[in-house]
């Protein structure tokens, strides 16, 4: 089985797309299934400019070197402005080439129930930059889903379990390196 490596894209301090991947990693962990976590909150990445991988700090260097490790990715998509997040994108832009010809689960996280298309803007973006072939369903909350920022919908534990064995079932079918 390759590493998954779950992906937090939200700044923020109270961020519901944190909940919703704690949920996956509990989910995992019941699956007895190994992953890595990268939490956008607690690397210091720098914008991406074009420059060699070498010119950035230690922590951008780190994040792409964690995106080369995995197997599989698990994305949390805060959905803004109709979109993905501009940290989850810049941290596409650095590391898009060590995603190539990988496998990606998505929860994308909206405020309103009416921005799930966001996640197709994602969908787009790993397929045409990187051939990431994205499982389904996606998982897709929004604010009528959480209370005090806890999940209280049950259908999103059922979406995030059908989305994790969608995930394992592409990389069971896979040569892994
Ligand atoms: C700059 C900004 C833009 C947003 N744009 C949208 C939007 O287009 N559609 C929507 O449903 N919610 C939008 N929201 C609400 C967020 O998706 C919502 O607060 C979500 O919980 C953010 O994820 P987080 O809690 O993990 O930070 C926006 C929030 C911010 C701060």
């Amino acid at each position: 089985m390759g590493k998954i490596l779950t992906i937090q894209g939200s700044l923020s301090p109270q961020s519901r797309t944190a909940e919703v991947l704690a949920r996956v990693h509990d989910c995992l962990t019941a699956r007895r299934v190994e992953f890595d976590h990268l939490d956008l909150r607690t690397f210091d990445l720098m914008h991406c400019d074009g420059r060699d991988r070498a010119g950035y700090n230690a922590d951008t260097q780190t994040v792409c070197r964690m995106i080369e490790d995995a197997q599989a990715y698990i994305f949390g998509m805060p959905v803004y402005c109709w979109s993905i997040s501009g940290p989850l994108k810049n941290l596409i832009d650095l590391s898009a080439s060590g995603m190539e010809n990988k496998v990606a689960g998505i929860l994308c996280n909206a405020g309103s129930p009416r921005s799930f298309l966001a996640s197709a803007d994602l969908v787009k973006i790993l397929f045409y930059e990187s051939n990431v072939m994205t499982v389904y369903p996606i998982v897709h909350t929004s604010g009528e889903d959480f209370e005090d920022r806890k999940i209280i919908n049950p259908k999103v534990n059922r979406k995030i379990e059908a989305m994790v064995d969608g995930l394992l079932g592409q990389l069971d079918g896979r040569t892994l390196r």
